[in-house]
């Protein structure tokens, strides 16, 4: 018996033109139920409303429309317990459940698809898939700024050194710098807002490339799915993986700011710095050095970023240069996407674990941001201020008194006023005010700065502004 005439073969969905069913590798290349079954929850809705829509049409009976709504059902009742049987054979998510459909409802399986291709289909449940995982993103995303935000209240006034170069450059607050991440987690929350209102229309009913010529109502599955509205060109409609591509864009610039908190934590848990501690639950150890904690989360969150880069990319590739409608290449859409959504999710997980349970060893922080002249600029701005000097000549002389301290091995608070005197005569005692850590930490209360006062309402801002 020919694979074609066979009804439970594969080939009985498209293969009437063909003599012999794929060789070996060509179902190989070609099958992406591997990974595309994750689509199936997504494939069951699209089915139904489009099952729904063509009965209330009139394009086929509501006898047909039940026989096929309650076999969908069933479908995903198996899916979900774990019994229904995925097979390499029919390719892909869609026509497993299509085959699987016939098998348990007979002749009426076959209307299902009537005005769809698996180009609209695939497009439609890629889409609300990515739009799913958007908000699911989303909840991660805050959940970390919550963790962020709760350490920046509770260290709002705990002085560290701020670096610009990895250079100590002036002190700030170790919530200042909480409150950075905060920002950066809250744009990407708004890239992954951004990306899901340009998806909000339905490309259900482009059928294979050029719409159809049964009367189907596409506002009405568009509506049914959740959309705004059906997409307007169906040729762009199959073509079209921007909603996938923005997605990714977010996630990977959403990858490099993790990646550069996980770097932040590298270095602040090293021993050099001692900033902060990683519980026991966070650190690992070394098979040959017993007093090793190691940051491996945080580490691998600052590896994994570049997956996040890759799959961006590996997307992009593919697009690039396909004509227009479907190509093929265009199942390759999947697997980077669900990497990269699947890495996310970990790595915002991992970061919110560390983040809510690192200690901050604020004596460590507050020593550590008095090396290496970190005041110089307060002493600078006193100079403008109380003796009216130009900013630039300001800077001038603070460096040659830097240059002095440095001379003798002392910080700049504890330089004798006499020797200030030697190169800023006008200069009083009242400097040594705006010498210490705390005082030039506190000084910065310009809106967004560093002094505790302002950290403390910017924390009470955000919590309102980002609905935490
Ligand atoms: N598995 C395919 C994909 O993911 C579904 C669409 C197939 N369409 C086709 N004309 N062969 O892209």
């Amino acid at each position: 018996m020919s694979q074609t005439s066979d009804p439970q073969s594969p080939s009985r969905i498209w293969g009437g033109r063909f003599a012999s069913g794929p060789a070996a590798v060509m179902q190989e290349i070609n099958a992406s139920i591997g990974f595309d079954k994750r689509l199936y929850r997504q494939d069951i809705a699209g089915s139904r409303a489009h099952c729904a829509m063509l009965a209330t049409c009139g394009i086929i009976s509501e006898a047909d429309a039940n026989a096929i709504t309650s076999g969908l059902q069933t479908i995903l009742a198996e899916i979900e317990a774990g019994t229904f049987p995925f097979r390499v054979a029919f390719e892909d998510i869609h026509m497993n459940v299509e085959a699987r459909l016939a098998e348990l409802i007979g002749e009426a399986a076959g209307r299902l698809h009537t005005a769809r291709s698996r180009n609209d289909q695939v497009a439609t449940d890629f889409k609300l898939w990515v739009r799913d995982t958007l908000a699911t993103v989303d909840a991660g995303l805050a959940a970390l700024q919550a963790a962020l935000l709760t350490q920046a209240e509770a260290h709002a006034d705990a002085v560290m050194p701020g670096f610009t170069h990895l250079q100590t450059a002036q002190p700030v607050t170790f919530g200042h710098h909480m409150l950075a991440y905060v920002e950066m987690f809250g744009r990407d929350r708004g890239r992954m807002a951004d990306a899901r209102a340009r998806a909000e229309e339905c490309p259900l009913g482009a059928a294979a490339l050029a719409g159809t010529s049964f009367p189907i109502d596409r506002a009405m599955t568009a509506k049914a799915l959740g959309f705004a509205g059906p997409t307007r060109n169906s040729l762009d409609s199959v073509s079209d993986r921007d909603f996938a591509l923005e997605a990714l864009s977010a996630a990977a610039i959403a990858g490099v700011h993790l990646s550069r908190l996980a770097e932040e934590l590298v270095i602040w848990t090293s021993a050099q710095f001692a900033f902060v501690r990683l519980p026991d639950s966070f650190s690992t150890g070394s098979s040959i050095m017993p007093q090793k904690r190691n940051p491996d989360a945080a580490e691998l969150c600052r590896a994994k970023a570049g997956r996040l880069i890759a799959d961006l990319n590996a997307l992009l590739i593919v697009m690039k240069g396909l004509p227009l409608a479907y190509s093929k290449d265009m199942q390759d859409d999947k697997e980077p996407t669900f990497e990269a959504f699947d890495t996310l999710a970990l790595c915002l997980a991992a970061m919110t674990g560390m983040i809510s349970e690192l200690t901050v060893d604020r004596a460590a922080c507050k020593a550590a941001a008095g090396k290496a002249f970190a005041t110089a600029t307060d002493l600078a701005d006193w100079l403008v201020r109380v003796l009216g000097m130009p900013f630039r000549e300001a800077h001038h002389v603070t460096g040659t008194l830097v240059k002095a301290a440095e001379a003798k091995g002392c910080d700049l608070i504890d330089l004798p006023l006499a020797e200030m005197r030697a190169v800023e005569p006008r200069v009083t005692e009242d400097v040594y005010s705006v010498l210490t850590v705390d005082s030039s930490a506190a000084s910065r209360t310009s809106f967004g700065g560093t002094a505790p006062a302002q950290v403390r309402l910017q924390c009470a801002e955000a919590r309102r502004r980002f609905g935490l």
